[in-house]
């Protein structure tokens, strides 16, 4: 099956509202070289800046987070249905940075994935693996313990709604990139995994690579067969950079 190649920014904590105006203005007018989809995700206060400057044009945005409540008492969260609310398209959840700093488990990862795709969200699941479960050559035993997870909360049929993002925590704003190899070789597994459930969801699944992806890598990287696009960080806050990405795609 065909798949689309995706390029989604993860702006992370970054931005303000001059700023990130010129950012998107850029995006906007370099949108006609992308040979993949676009989107960015944006914090949460620019949501509506992000929808504002975009809608009606060929990029997305979408969020970093999202509540596994569906609305009440908890205080700072944000649910899915205020996110569907700014139009959002896409919302990470259990990115390395949220399992490893807000203790978020492969359970509450598969809650949250839940949770966007019940309100019409496209959930980018992130799994991947630390330098040291790569050094103990658990690779595949960690991301196929986070990918259950996930399936036992929302099987393939929830899958078939949901883009997959391979992350080596070890290459995440560290400018060491998984090889092509390496990288294949994970999503290869992932696909893989998918495919027990269910081969046609697993033949159409985006499965995306983030982990220092640059201009000067992105082509390689996409090229290998299980490499559907990418979840950028440190370069989709260069326009050049995140347009050039696309560009390679
Ligand atoms: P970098 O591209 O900065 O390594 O970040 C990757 C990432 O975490 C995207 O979600």
């Amino acid at each position: 099956m065909a798949r689309t190649k995706l390029v989604a920014g993860n702006w992370k904590m970054h931005g303000e509202t001059a700023g990130n105006q010129a950012l998107l203005d850029a995006l906007k007018a370099g949108a006609a070289t992308a040979k993949a989809a676009m989107a960015v995700c944006v914090p949460f206060p620019y949501l509506g800046q992000a929808r504002a400057a975009l809608a009606g044009t060929s990029i997305a945005w979408g969020s970093q987070d999202v509540s596994r409540h569906a609305q009440g008492a908890y205080t700072g969260e944000v649910c899915a249905a205020m996110l569907k609310d700014f139009e959002c398209r896409y919302a990470i959840v259990g990115h390395s940075e949220r399992r490893s700093y807000h203790g978020e488990t492969d359970e509450v990862v598969a809650a949250k994935a839940d949770a966007a795709i019940k309100s019409g969200l496209v959930p980018i699941i992130c799994v991947g693996e630390t330098l040291a479960e790569r050094e103990g050559n658990i690779t595949a035993a960690v991301i196929t313990r986070q990918l259950d997870a996930v399936i036992a909360s929302i099987g393939a049929a929830g899958l078939a709604k949901s883009v997959v993002a391979y992350e080596p925590v070890w290459a995440i704003g560290t400018g060491k990139t998984a090889s092509p190899e390496q990288a294949q070789e994970v999503h290869a597994s992932i696909r893989a995994r998918v495919a027990k459930e269910d081969a046609n969801v697993a033949a159409g699944l985006q499965i995306l690579y983030g982990g220092s992806m640059k201009p000067n890598n992105a082509k390689e990287l996409m090229a290998q067969p299980d490499i559907d696009g990418g979840l950028i960080g440190g370069a989709a806050l260069v326009a050049a950079d995140f347009l050039a990405i696309c560009a390679a795609a």
